[in-house]
């Protein structure tokens, strides 16, 4: 599957503590909802639809989780544990994440404001509508 992008985010080192800037740049979308997954309970699953418009672009801040991906055809499986990576999850993917660790934090920069009406959560469907 080749439609999401593990990017890197600029860090600016220091022996006080390093620094993360996401900018315009950095993420190919304008950013109208910033939201974050926190105390999750370990075995947790959060995720497990997709979007019909809905860009998103998550970033572990602290801690660590996995992201299964499919596209309707593939699966692939991205762990992200670094403060200065993001995963870039494109429009049309279903999107699961589990094995939180312990104080995982999951930054999520969005495309656009929440709709319920652009999700997809019945995974026949999502299919289906890759098929068409
Ligand atoms: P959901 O997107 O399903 O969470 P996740 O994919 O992280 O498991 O959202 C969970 C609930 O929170 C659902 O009832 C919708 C609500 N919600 C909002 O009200 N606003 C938001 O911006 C988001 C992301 C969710």
């Amino acid at each position: 599957m080749s439609n999401y992008k593990l990017i890197k985010i600029p860090k600016i080192e220091d022996r006080r503590g390093n620094l993360s800037v996401i900018e315009k740049d950095c993420v190919p979308f304008d950013i109208k909802r910033v939201y974050y997954l926190y105390d999750v309970p370990s075995g947790a699953y959060r995720g497990g639809h997709a979007h019909k418009a809905l860009q998103q672009f998550l970033v572990a801040l602290s801690g660590s989780f996995e992201v299964i991906l499919k596209d309707g055809k593939n699966t692939e499986r991205v762990m992200l544990n670094r403060p200065d990576q993001g995963l870039l999850i494109p429009t049309g993917i279903w999107r699961e994440l589990e094995n939180f660790s312990s104080g995982a934090v999951c930054l999520v920069l969005a495309s656009d404001v929440y709709d319920e009406n652009d999700y997809i959560r019945n995974f026949k469907t999502f299919k289906s509508s890759k098929r068409t």
